[in-house]
This record gives structure tokens, C-alpha cells and sequence, in this order.
């Protein structure tokens, strides 16, 4: 369970969420728990944000299959545009949420010794909560990017799921 800051605290509770590109996975995420928070806790400030281990597409905004996958629910994903994950992320957010295992390990890997931001997979989070123990332990969101649209439909409901799940715990 996390504590998220009420009107006392001024600091939004932040969510990075993390994949390879950041033009597929990470920003159906950062979509989906944008609505979700709003919809569940309309009075309170959130910062969610999304990144990719890698810069391949930094600039370019999401791959029109999850535009379109997220038009379909209700979700305006358009605007997001792609970066890389950053050293200053690692202290900026509350939660680094990584959508597969091999994200999960270059987030770690790349982790100042510094950091502030609690890490783990986000299905995993989302089920457990923050537990080192489980934190790892999860179903990967599949990479859709080689896939087809029905791929970024699988993914849309992992990610919808799991920010129903996270949002469960911030309270
Ligand atoms: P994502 O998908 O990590 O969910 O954004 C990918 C997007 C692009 C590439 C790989 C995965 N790529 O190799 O360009």
C-alpha cells in the first residue's frame, strides 16, 4: 500500500513507467493511469510520466496501433512524445514501473547510488504492492511492436488491469 499525499503534502505522488521504446507499451500506461487516477481520485495531484531505456525514438510521438488501441477506450495518447530514461528520474518519481524483466534489470542497472524511487515490474507492484521479495515477481506486458493490432489490444488490457490493480493500493 502507498501512501499518496492528500491536501496537507504538496508533492504529487509520481509514476514513471518504463519500456524499450517508449512508443508503444509505456505510453498505453501512462495514458491509462492518467484516466484512472483522475476518475478514481479527481481532487488529488498525480505526476505520471513515461520513458524508454532506450532513445531509438526520442522526439517521435507513440506508434499509431497504440493511439488507436487507446482511441478505442476513450484514451487521447497522441500528444505523449517519446524519451529515454534519465538519472534524474531516478529521484523525481516515487515509483520507476517497468513493463517487462529485461526493462526491469536496465532500470536497476542504471539506478544512481542515490536513488529515491522504489522499482519493480509493474504487474508485480500493481498485485503486491512494494515488496523486494515480490517485486520482480509478475507477468511481463509482451513487447506488441512486432505484433499486430491485436497485440496492442493484449497489451491495452494488461495495462488496464494493472492500473486498476496499482490504483487499489493508493488510498
Ligand atoms: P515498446 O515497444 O518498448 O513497448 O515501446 C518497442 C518499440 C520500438 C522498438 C522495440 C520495442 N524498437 O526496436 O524500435
Amino acid at each position: 500500500m502507498f501512501a499518496i499525499p492528500g491536501e496537507s503534502m504538496p508533492q504529487p505522488f509520481s509514476i514513471l513507467f518504463v519500456c524499450l521504446g517508449n512508443i508503444c507499451r509505456s505510453p498505453l500506461a501512462e495514458g491509462v493511469m492518467r484516466a484512472v487516477v483522475q476518475e478514481r481520485f479527481p481532487q488529488r495531484a498525480f505526476l505520471i510520466d513515461s520513458a524508454g531505456t532506450n532513445g531509438y525514438h526520442t522526439g517521435e510521438a507513440p506508434d499509431k496501433r497504440a493511439v488507436f488501441v487507446a482511441k478505442q477506450n476513450g484514451i487521447d495518447i497522441s500528444k505523449q512524445f517519446c524519451r529515454q530514461l534519465t538519472d534524474e528520474d531516478f529521484n523525481r518519481f516515487d515509483l520507476i514501473l517497468a513493463m517487462d524483466q529485461n526493462n526491469l534489470m536496465t532500470i536497476n542497472r542504471l539506478a544512481p547510488l542515490n536513488s529515491s524511487a522504489v522499482t519493480g515490474l509493474f504487474t508485480a507492484v500493481a498485485r503486491d504492492g512494494f515488496d523486494g521479495c515480490t517485486a520482480d515477481r509478475g507477468e511481463e506486458i509482451p513487447d506488441p511492436y512486432y505484433g499486430d493490432v491485436q497485440d496492442f489490444e493484449r497489451a491495452y488490457e494488461m495495462v488496464r488491469e494493472a492500473a486498476e490493480a496499482l490504483a487499489d493500493r493508493l488510498v
